[in-house]
C-alpha cells in the first residue's frame, strides 16, 4: 500500500511503526485520516506483534486540519472520520503505543488517547484546545480523556483549552511514561518488541476484556473476564506457558502467538 502522508514500517522484531508525515505540524486532515484508516486496515489484515504510532519531532500532531472546517455539514463528516480512524487503531487486537515527542493537540491528543499506552518525551505537550476555537473535541476527546484522567480534570482541560506539559501529563495519567527526548523512540520500540514476542492471543483477549469492561458495569465486566479466562485456555500459548513455568520457572516460555 502506498502512503503519502505517513509511513508504515514493519520491522523484523514484529513491531509495526506508523509515523505521521503531513508537513511541519501534522494536521489530521481528511486525507491523512483516510491514510491512517488504510494503515489500520492493513495492520488488522496482517497483524504485527505490536504497534507504535509516532509523529514529528516538535509536533506529534496539531489536531484536525482547521482549514477544512466549515459548518455543521463538514462537522458531520469530520467527526465520524476521526471516530472511525482512531477506533480502528483502538480496536486492533495488539498493544498500540503512542510515542509523543512534541505537541499532541486536539485530534493529536485524541489519537494518542486511542492508543493503549502513551510514552511522552520531556518536551511533549498535550491539550484539547478546541474550546479556544469555540468548538468541542470531536475525535473522542470528551470521552476517552475523561476515562483516562477523570471527568473533572477532563472538563477543566476541555473547557479552558489549557496545554499540559509532560510532567503534569504523567502525574494525571495522560502520559504513562516520560523519557528524555533522545530516548523516546528506543524506549517505545523496546517496549513494543518485548510485547511482540509475548502470548499475542492472550494479549488480544486481555485488551478486549479490559476495553469492553470499561464500557459496562463491574458485574458485566467480570462476566467478560470469566469467558475470556476460559477462552485463553484454548490457546497453544497457555499450554506452552504453564508447562514452561512448571518445568523451568517463571518468564522462560517461548510463545508462538497462537
Ligand atoms: N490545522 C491547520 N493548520 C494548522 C494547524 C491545524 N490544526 N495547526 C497549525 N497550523 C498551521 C498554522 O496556521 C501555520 O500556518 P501558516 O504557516 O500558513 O501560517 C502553520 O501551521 C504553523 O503553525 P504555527 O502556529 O505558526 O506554528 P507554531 O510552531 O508556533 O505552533 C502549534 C504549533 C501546533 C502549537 C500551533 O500551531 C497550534 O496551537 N495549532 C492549533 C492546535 C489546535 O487548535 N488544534 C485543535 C484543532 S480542532
Amino acid at each position: 500500500m502506498a502512503y503519502e502522508l505517513l509511513t508504515l514500517d514493519r520491522r523484523d522484531d514484529g513491531v509495526a511503526v506508523v509515523t505521521l508525515a503531513n508537513g511541519k505540524v501534522n494536521p489530521l486532515s481528511r486525507e491523512l485520516l483516510a491514510e491512517l484508516r488504510q494503515a489500520a486496515d492493513e495492520l488488522a489484515a496482517d497483524l504485527p506483534g505490536a504497534v507504535v504510532i509516532t509523529g514529528g519531532d516538535r509536533i506529534f500532531a496539531a489536531g484536525a486540519d482547521i482549514s477544512q472546517f466549515g459548518g455543521p455539514d463538514e462537522a458531520a463528516e469530520i467527526g465520524p472520520a476521526f471516530h472511525d480512524t482512531i477506533g480502528a487503531f483502538a480496536d486492533l487486537p495488539r498493544f498500540v503505543i503512542a510515542a509523543i515527542s512534541g505537541y499532541a493537540l486536539g485530534g493529536g491528543c485524541e489519537l494518542a488517547l486511542g492508543c493503549d499506552y502513551r510514552i511522552a518525551s520531556e518536551k511533549a505537550v498535550f491539550g484539547q484546545p478546541e474550546i479556544l476555537l469555540g468548538i468541542i473535541p470531536g475525535g473522542g476527546g470528551t470521552q476517552r480523556l475523561a476515562r483516562v484522567v477523570g471527568p473533572s480534570r477532563a472538563k477543566e482541560m476541555c473547557l479552558t483549552g489549557r496545554q499540559v506539559k509532560a510532567e503534569e501529563a504523567l502525574r494525571i495519567g495522560l502520559a504513562d511514561e516520560v523519557v528524555a527526548p533522545e530516548e523516546l523512540h528506543d524506549r517505545a520500540l523496546a517496549l513494543a518488541a518485548d510485547v511482540a514476542k509475548g502470548a499475542l492471543t492472550a494479549q488480544a483477549i486481555t485488551k478486549r476484556v479490559i476495553d469492553a469492561g470499561l464500557s459496562t458495569s463491574l458485574d458485566e465486566g467480570l462476566a467478560l473476564e470469566r469467558d475470556g479466562f476460559v477462552e485463553v485456555f484454548r490457546t497453544d500459548d497457555s499450554q506452552i506457558g504453564v508447562k514452561s513455568f512448571l518445568e523451568h520457572g517463571p518468564g522462560k516460555a517461548e510463545f508462538t502467538g497462537s
